[in-house]
């Protein structure tokens, strides 16, 4: 298990455009590896590779409830959005103090590569497509602050 550092807000690094990942080599492996155990220890749903200070396009997501879901999603590209949407919440953890309302279409289709290069498409709905859209918006630098619609209340309505 090995542990990486989350960049918080302020770092310059959540705002790059990043590069392409091109070698699906063991370092890729090992980035892949650390992410998922980053987020895990974090308790997160997702997280994505400038959030660990590298500025590639590689993201792990699990949205199980048990911790058993894990994917890894290596220069993905959503290919499809539903007209239908959802609004809900959303937070992250390099802004561990901002989770508000943001609108995210309801399904998404994806097309990704996995650690061994391998492409794949995979149809999402849900908290798995706003996980999509969240992480794939980090590869972009766009981040939670510059997209919420609202902050949230917790004694709004609980
Ligand atoms: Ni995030």
């Amino acid at each position: 298990m090995a542990l990486r550092n989350i960049v918080k807000d302020g770092d310059p690094v959540l705002l790059k455009n990043c590069k392409p990942v091109e070698k699906f080599d063991s370092r890729l492996a090992q980035l892949l590896d650390d992410m998922a155990d980053t987020m895990y220890n974090a308790e997160g749903l997702g997280l994505a590779a400038p959030q660990v200070g590298i500025i590639r396009r590689a993201v792990v997501i699990d949205v199980s409830q048990d911790r058993s879901g894990l994917i890894e999603l290596v220069n993905p590209v959503i290919i499809e959005r539903s007209d239908e949407s959802q609004y809900g919440t959303e937070g992250c953890l390099s802004f561990p103090e901002m989770y508000g309302y943001v609108t995210r279409p309801k399904t998404v289709k994806f097309r990704a590569q996995d650690r061994f290069g391998n492409e794949y498409e995979k149809e999402v709905s849900d908290l798995f497509a706003r996980a999509v859209c969240h992480e794939l918006d980090h590869l972009d630098g766009r981040v939670l602050p510059t997209y919420i619609e609202a902050p949230y209340e917790a004694d709004e309505s609980e």
